[in-house]
C-alpha cells in the first residue's frame, strides 16, 4: 500500500460521484445562461489582502496562506465574492451594468474535516453587480431556486434574513462597528448568550433578544412583527420594507418554500441587506448562501456600487442528491460500446462509433482487443447500456446487432437506426 494519502479535508472524487460533481456544475452553467450570466474564470491563488479585507475574522482565520518566491502575501481563495469583486473595480470597471458574472471551482477553508465540510470544495458563484434594486435580490433567489429545481431536489427551503436589520438596530445604539461584527459573528454560530453580553444598552438588548425569537413561515406576518418590534428604529423598518418588497417579487413568480429569520446572520462582514441560506430536511449543512453587499466594491477602492450575489456548495448539493436517491436518475444518459468481432470491419466499427457520438452517444470503443466474450463482460461490469457489435455479413447488409446489457435481449437493426433504438 502506498503511503500517500490525500491532503486532510481533500478528497479524489471519482467514478459515479466525479458524474454527479459534473452533472451538478452543468447544470449550474446552464443556470447562468437561463438568467443571462456569463463566466468568470479567475485565479485559485489571490493577494492575501484582497481576500482578508471585507470577508471577516471567521474566514480570515481558516485561509491556507502562504508567501510566494517573490515574497508575496497570497493565499487560495476560501470564495469569489472577493475576485468578482476586484474584477468589478479593474477590468470591467467600465462595462455597462449590471455585471452578472458566474464561475465555479474549487475554493479553500481550514474547516474541520466531517461529512459535507471540506477543506476543498466546489462551489457555483453568482454576482449580480450594479442595481440596488430589489429585483435583483429577487433575481438571485429565483435562481438559486431554479438551479435546485432542475437537479429535481425535493423539499429545499429558504432560510431569509435581513443584516440591514440587525445593524440598524445596533448603529441606532451607538454600537461601533467592530463590535457588531463580534456580535453578528455569534449570531451567525447560534451563540445568542455571547452575542447579546457584547451589548451594553438594556433597550438594544432587550430588541435584539427578542428579534431572536422571531421566525416565520407566513412570510407577511413575521414582517409585521419585525416591524412592531422596530418601531422606534427608522432604519431597521426600511430594511424590512426592502425584505418586503423582495419577498412580494419572489412569491408572487414562482413556488418557493421560505422562513424568514431576522436574527440570522451569516460567517461573512461584507453583507449589507438581505441574506439566505437554502437546505434540505434531511441535512442541517446549508447548501447554499448569499446576500446584498452594497460596500464592497466601494471598500476595494471603486465607485460605489450596490451588488447581490450567492454561492452553492456542490459538494454538499451532491450529498444531497445522494441522500434523495435522485443522482443517479438525474444523469440517465444512455452509454454504448461499439465490439468490431474481426480486424477487418474494425474501420467500419470505428466509423459507425465517430456517427454515434457525433449525434450525442457516450460512445466507447474496444480498446484492448479482446474477444467479444471478454469485451461484453467488460461492459457489463462498467455498467454500460448497450454493446453495438459489428460483424461482416451484418456490415454487408449494413446492420449491426445490438445487444441491451440490462434486458439481456439482442436484436439485428439496421445501421441508420442505431440511433432511434439506443435514445429510445
Ligand atoms: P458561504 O455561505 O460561505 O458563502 O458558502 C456558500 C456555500 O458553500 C455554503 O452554503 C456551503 O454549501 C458551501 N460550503 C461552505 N463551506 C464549506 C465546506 N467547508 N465544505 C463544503 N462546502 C462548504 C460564500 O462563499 C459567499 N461568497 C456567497 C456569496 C456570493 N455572497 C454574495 N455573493
Amino acid at each position: 500500500m502506498s503511503a500517500f494519502q490525500t491532503v486532510r479535508g481533500m478528497r479524489d472524487l471519482l467514478n459515479e460521484e466525479a458524474k454527479t460533481f459534473t452533472h451538478v456544475i452543468t447544470k449550474a452553467r446552464e443556470t447562468a445562461l437561463l438568467f443571462g450570466f456569463k463566466e468568470a474564470i479567475t485565479p485559485h491563488v489571490e493577494p492575501l489582502e484582497l481576500l482578508s479585507a471585507k470577508s471577516g475574522e471567521e474566514i480570515r482565520q481558516r485561509m491556507f496562506i502562504f508567501k510566494d518566491l517573490g515574497g508575496r502575501q497570497v493565499a487560495l481563495r476560501p470564495e469569489f465574492t472577493a475576485s468578482i469583486a476586484r474584477l468589478a473595480t479593474t477590468n470591467l470597471k467600465t462595462e455597462p451594468k449590471p455585471l452578472k458574472l458566474f464561475s465555479t471551482g474549487t475554493v479553500y477553508r481550514y474547516d474541520e474535516p466531517q461529512r459535507g465540510r471540506y477543506r476543498e470544495f466546489w462551489q457555483s458563484n453568482f454576482e449580480l453587480i450594479g442595481s440596488n434594486k430589489p429585483e435583483a435580490d429577487t433575481e438571485i433567489i429565483l435562481l438559486t431556486n431554479k438551479f435546485l429545481q432542475t437537479l429535481h431536489l425535493q423539499g429545499y427551503a429558504f432560510k431569509i434574513g435581513h443584516i440591514g436589520i440587525i445593524r440598524s438596530i445596533l448603529n441606532q445604539d451607538g454600537i461601533d462597528e467592530k463590535t457588531q461584527n463580534a456580535i453578528l459573528q455569534r449570531m451567525d454560530k447560534k451563540e445568542y448568550e455571547e452575542a447579546l453580553k457584547l451589548i451594553n444598552s438594556e433597550k438594544c438588548r432587550h430588541t435584539l433578544q427578542c428579534l431572536i425569537n422571531i421566525k416565520g413561515k407566513n412570510w407577511q406576518d413575521t414582517l409585521t412583527q419585525i416591524n412592531a418590534l422596530a418601531s422606534d428604529y427608522e432604519k431597521a423598518k426600511e430594511a424590512t420594507k426592502n425584505l418586503s418588497e423582495v419577498l412580494t417579487l419572489v412569491t408572487s413568480s414562482t413556488e418557493i418554500s421560505l422562513t424568514v429569520e431576522p436574527a440570522f446572520a451569516r460567517g461573512l462582514e461584507y453583507y449589507t441587506g438581505l441574506i439566505f441560506e437554502v437546505y434540505i430536511p434531511q441535512l442541517e449543512i446549508a447548501l447554499g448562501g448569499g446576500g446584498r453587499y452594497d460596500r464592497l466594491i466601494e471598500a476595494f477602492g471603486g465607485e460605489p456600487t450596490p451588488a447581490v450575489g450567492c454561492a452553492h456548495g456542490i459538494d454538499r448539493i451532491v450529498i444531497a442528491l445522494q441522500t434523495q436517491n435522485t443522482a443517479a436518475t438525474a444523469i440517465d444518459e444512455k452509454k454504448v460500446v461499439v465490439i468490431p468481432i474481426t480486424e477487418a470491419v474494425k474501420t467500419e466499427a470505428l466509423k459507425i462509433a465517430q456517427s454515434l457520438r457525433d449525434q450525442g452517444v457516450s460512445t466507447e470503443f474496444e480498446l484492448m482487443g479482446r474477444k467479444m466474450g471478454k469485451a461484453l463482460e467488460d461492459a457489463d461490469k462498467r455498467n454500460l447500456d448497450y454493446a453495438i457489435i459489428i460483424g461482416e455479413r451484418e456490415l454487408e447488409e449494413n446492420t449491426a446487432v445490438i445487444k441491451d446489457l440490462k434486458k439481456r435481449e439482442q436484436t439485428t437493426v439496421a445501421i441508420a437506426n442505431l440511433i432511434e433504438k439506443i435514445k429510445n
